[in-house]
């Protein structure tokens, strides 16, 4: 059997779970794969630093580009745009596939990254860059290829959505919150981006575009956040039999693409009033196939890592098997609508 050479970089909340999985489910993976799956180290900015006991710390090294040299699949889960952006380039340059989590860079240089890849014959992996477990990209890049998506709509943060919750059903304060958001390892590193609606505005561009074969960028996703939300929002709310989520939604109009981004007030009965604490749901409308609901955990380590390695299976299958993940097929060019338009 084939050996696939694996670089991680980042060895955080996700990376560690993934060097975790890669170790304790080697033999499925190696079979469902059908390579040998075998991690040649993992880069990180500070070896010393306290990890999860059941990383291999003769793994770690900072030297990420001589990691990268040797690869065959690159798994990144670094976060942020730079390193990052550079590292995945590099990547493609030395031939090796791409897997990662990282929406914020995807949402920034999603066209650049894409065209790079296919420009070096290899592919761009990223499940876990929307709703983590939740296979959604998968949903709408092969599992709906034969229908015309009309909507795609839901919870996509599973911090503001843990915060939303606790405030609800505990009564607790923002701030409390927010703190265990970040200990539980929901949260960004830095968390502003969950709060302020920015991580559900680069997973809200990303399923946007892969919805309706366009290129929907963050900085069109019109986004309020949560900061605003009170506790006696919430109990008014409550009191009305509805609870408030922070929906993020992109639509098929008339004259192109609404793509929104806020605190929305959602009847109990509704099921997206159900969906409590890191999970996440989304809602997929198709002119063939009507209402599809994709349901998880949207955060937290283990669970993205599970959509990390579904990808490196796949990358692997391909290498040793040939053949390619689904190309970005932006054909569509459909306008993304201001707000005055939608
Ligand atoms: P963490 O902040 O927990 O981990 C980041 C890791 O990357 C750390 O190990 C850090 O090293 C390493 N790192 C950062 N910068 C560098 C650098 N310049 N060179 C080498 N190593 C570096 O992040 P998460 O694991 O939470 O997230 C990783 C990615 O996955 C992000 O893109 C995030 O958006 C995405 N994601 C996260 C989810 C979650 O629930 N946490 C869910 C879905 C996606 P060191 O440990 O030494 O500091
Ligand atoms: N911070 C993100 C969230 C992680 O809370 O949903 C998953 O993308």
């Amino acid at each position: 059997m084939e050996d696939v050479r694996v670089a991680l970089l980042g060895c955080g909340t996700v990376g560690s779970q993934v060097a975790r999985l890669l170790d304790e489910q080697a033999a499925d993976l190696t079979a469902r794969a059908g390579a040998w799956l075998h991690l040649e180290g993992i880069a990180v900015r500070d070896i010393n630093a306290p990890r999860d006991q059941a990383v291999d710390r003769t793994l770690l090294t900072t030297d990420a580009s001589s990691l990268i040299d040797g690869a065959d699949i690159v798994i990144e889960l670094m976060g942020g745009i730079e390193p990052a952006r550079s590292y995945i380039l590099e990547a493609f340059e030395h031939g090796a596939s791409v897997v990662t989590g990282n929406k914020a860079l995807l949402a920034a240089h999603g066209p650049e990254l894409y065209e790079a890849a296919a420009r070096a014959d290899v592919d761009l992996y990223y499940e876990a860059a929307v709703a983590g477990a939740v296979p959604v990209v998968y949903g709408l890049r092969e599992s709906l290829a034969g229908d015309r998506i009309t909507a795609v709509l839901g919870i996509v943060n599973g911090t503001t959505n843990y915060i939303l919750d606790e405030m609800t059903t505990k009564g607790l304060e923002f701030d409390d919150v927010l703190a265990e958001a970040q200990r539980l390892g929901y949260a960004e590193a830095d968390p502003t981006a969950d709060v302020d609606g920015l991580d559900a505005a680069a997973k809200c561009a990303i399923l946007a575009s892969l919805a309706f074969h366009s290129r929907v960028a963050m900085d069109e996703v019109h986004v309020e956040g949560i900061r605003s939300i009170t506790s006696s929002d919430i109990a008014a709310a409550t009191r009305a039999g509805y609870v408030i989520k922070l929906i993020a939604s992109a639509k098929r109009r008339e004259n192109g693409i609404e793509a929104t981004v806020g605190p929305t007030l959602i009847p109990n009965s509704h099921p997206l009033a159900g969906v409590h604490g890191p999970f996440n749901a989304v809602v997929i409308e198709a002119e063939a196939a009507d209402r599809l609901m994709f349901y998880g955990r949207g955060a937290g380590g283990a669970p993205t890592a599970s959509a990390v390695l579904s990808d490196v299976v796949a990358a692997a299958s391909h290498i040793v098997e040939g053949g390619h993940a689904p190309r970005e097929l932006i054909y569509a060019d459909l306008p993304v609508l201001s707000l005055e338009e939608s």
